[in-house]
């Protein structure tokens, strides 16, 4: 039995002010029966760290540079993130491969770097709503997941794969709980083929989760959980989905 996470990511909201009520909020509500963390912008890391003191969430970064260090003028490096005791890195999300261009190749040597100093990557894949009308949906979802699988090696077993649908984030729309355990079932089978630690491997499903809508999508066979944005920005909906999780 997988333990379930469900991951906040704010993007790019927030300031000191809401954070602090919003993280006040969430050390009220819990601990869960999950693993449970929240990615912050990176201005405001280090004060969730001393605001999640003595709790049981863990944080995390949105993004992390593909590069060890050096002249890379606004990138923050894992080593960085490692520093200041980040628990996860999210890479590849589909934002920034939309927005920021990034490919395949970069999202797998971001997880590469985050790796090598000790901070998990949730690596982000999912197709376009094109993609899917396109039948495509499998094939680009493999494709996405084969470069990290490549390029991590023996080492892929140590990642958190999230499953989102592009068509589904900040939509309203969300995939039905069978049409996303259907993509979870192929992404399983393809890290059962690359590791043994396929089984204990976490896939996170993204898109639209609400607390109405997380305890039918986390009961399916090969969803361990959730990534978690519009609904992440407020105590409650964000600790009912972490209620949903532990059962
Ligand atoms: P929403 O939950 O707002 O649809 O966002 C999902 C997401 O992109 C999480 O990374």
């Amino acid at each position: 039995m997988r333990r379930k996470l469900v991951v906040g990511n704010w993007k790019m909201h927030g300031s000191r002010i809401a954070n602090a009520q919003l993280l006040a909020g969430l050390k009220e509500a819990g601990p869960w029966n999950a693993d449970v963390a929240v990615c912050v912008p990176f201005p405001y890391i280090a004060e969730t760290a001393l605001a999640l003191t003595g709790t049981s969430i863990v944080y995390g970064a949105q993004d992390c540079s593909a590069h060890e260090q050096g002249a890379y003028t606004g990138e923050v490096s894992s080593a960085m993130l490692s520093d200041i005791g980040c628990r996860y890195v999210i890479v590849g999300h589909s934002e920034r491969r939309a927005y920021h261009a990034e490919s395949d190749q970069l999202v797998a040597d971001k997880a590469k770097a985050a790796l090598a100093h000790g901070v998990t990557p949730i690596v982000c894949v999912g197709e376009t709503r094109a993609e899917r009308e396109a039948g495509q949906t499998e094939a680009v979802v493999k494709r996405q997941l084969a470069a990290v699988i490549h390029t991590l090696g023996h080492c892929c077993g140590e990642m958190v794969v999230a499953y989102e649908p592009v068509w589904a984030i900040g939509t309203g729309l969300t995939a039905t709980p069978a049409q996303a355990q259907a993509v979870h079932a192929v992404l399983r089978a393809q890290l059962h083929a690359a590791t043994d630690r396929s089984g204990v491997m976490r896939i996170l499903y993204g898109g639209s989760v609400k607390a109405d809508n997380a305890a039918e999508l986390f009961a399916q066979a090969d969803i361990d959980g959730g990534l978690i944005g519009g609904a992440a920005l407020k105590a409650g909906d964000f600790s009912a989905i972490c209620r949903a999780a532990a059962q």
